[in-house]
């Protein structure tokens, strides 16, 4: 796939931070868009240097989000998309400068910190015509997809059950009082917004559960605990989920597990059989059977999907991992764009795109989670 020349820009990912760099990593893997501008830090001395350091021109380095959407707004060669990968707070400004002056945009998770504003930015980029797209990388993963796929053919039947874990162990203790800096904006609910684990990594595990079963949460029973002396936010959290079509789920999201890294999975049982995936296995899919057998399904082997075989680059036995999910993400990025600007309708990839809505809905879990646990575990409606 070209490029056929697109740019981008960054707002935040500045030296020293974490997700920036896997952004900038997954769109170079293709080379389906160029880095030329950014503000990428919180202080323009910072954004300058880091611009220094990722070979940015010092005309298209700028100071904040304002100067950047003024000026490139003016160019005549302006980005075509800006990826957004700052603490979570500066998303919805950002956000909205951008679509306001009609740049695609690309945001991390949790998009916004509150719904009402994760709802206007939907709103906007529909109004606007412009993409919206949430990085839920996990959806970028071909055996998800293929999982994904198993589901809508029917080949487990019905869903009834489901369990999605998110399992770290990196906050077990007060990490934000280091000054450690990706623990200390997650330890601020100004910052953050009003999920710690919750936000930061059971956004993750909720998308990824509604990509594999396209099944909609319709309410929430959530127990949030904060284990760690001090900490404000939620590090551990246990949820009762009722789906659509009468399925049920249990979500659980933890960074108090001590000696976990990302133990991310998903369970899928339906009437005839069952899925398994697991984050830190990610070449394979486990399907049982009514008879109690288990068949691994391993990317590049097994005659798979179209959709998991596009999501596939390297033969069996090269091991695919993070950063080529995350690339995936970014070639329905690529392609929603190229399709726009022919005219025709988007297709492939980019109808696999997690988008604003489900940027939202994402939101609206965390803000449901917490207000079923602050009321003694009530269920609380999505
Ligand atoms: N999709 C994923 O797997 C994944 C993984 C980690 C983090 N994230 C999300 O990505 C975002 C960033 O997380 P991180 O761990 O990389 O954080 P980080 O603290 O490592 O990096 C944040 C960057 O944003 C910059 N920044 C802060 N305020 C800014 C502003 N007003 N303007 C411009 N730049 C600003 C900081 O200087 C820093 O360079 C968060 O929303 C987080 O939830 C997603």
């Amino acid at each position: 796939m070209s490029g056929n020349g697109l740019t981008y820009a960054m707002i935040g990912g500045g030296t020293g931070s974490f997700i920036g760099a896997v952004h900038r990593m997954a769109i170079a893997l293709d080379g389906s868009a160029r880095l030329v501008a950014g503000a990428f830090s919180s202080t323009p001395e910072r954004s300058k240097e880091s611009a220094a350091a990722l070979g940015v021109d010092a005309e298209r380095s700028y100071a904040d989000v304002a100067e950047l959407v003024e000026r490139e707004s003016a160019r005549d060669d302006a980005v075509d998309f800006v990826v957004i990968v700052t603490p979570n707070h500066v998303h919805y400004e950002a956000a909205k400068a951008c679509l306001e002056a009609g740049f695609h945009v690309v945001c991390d998770k949790p998009f916004t910190v509150t719904s009402a504003q994760a709802r206007e930015l939907r709103e906007l980029a529909e109004s606007k015509k412009r993409l919206c797209a949430v990085t839920y990388n996990y959806s970028g993963y071909p055996m998800v997809r293929e999982a994904a796929e198993l589901v809508r053919s029917g080949a487990i039947g019905a869903v009834r059950k489901c369990f999605v874990e998110y399992h770290q162990g990196w906050l077990s203790t007060d990490l934000a009082a280091t000054g450690q800096k990706q623990a200390s904006w997650r330890a601020d609910p100004a910052k953050a917004g009003l999920g710690g684990a919750l936000g930061d990594i059971g956004t993750h595990a909720e998308q990824l559960l509604r990509f594999v079963t396209g099944l909609e949460i319709e309410s929430v029973c959530a127990d949030t605990t904060s284990f760690v002396p001090g900490r404000v936010l939620d590090d551990d959290a246990s949820v009762l989920m009722r789906l659509s079509g009468s399925a049920k789920a249990t979500l659980t999201a933890s960074q108090i597990c001590v000696g976990e890294a990302n133990g991310f999975s998903i369970r899928v049982y339906g009437e005839t059989g069952g899925l398994v995936w697991r984050q830190e296995t990610p070449e394979q899919l486990v399907r049982t059977a009514l008879d109690g057998s288990k068949r691994i399904l391993s990317r590049g082997i097994e005659p798979l999907s179209s959709r998991a075989n596009t999501a596939s680059r390297l033969p069996s036995g090269h091991p695919e991992g993070f950063i080529e999910a995350f690339a995936n993400i970014y070639r329905g990025v690529v392609e929603h764009i190229h399709a726009e600007r022919s005219g025709s309708a988007p297709g492939g990839m980019a109808m696999q795109l997690p988008l604003a809505q489900d940027g939202e809905r994402g939101v609206r879990f965390v803000e449901a989670c917490v207000e079923s646990a602050k009321n003694g575990a009530v269920w609380v409606e999505i």
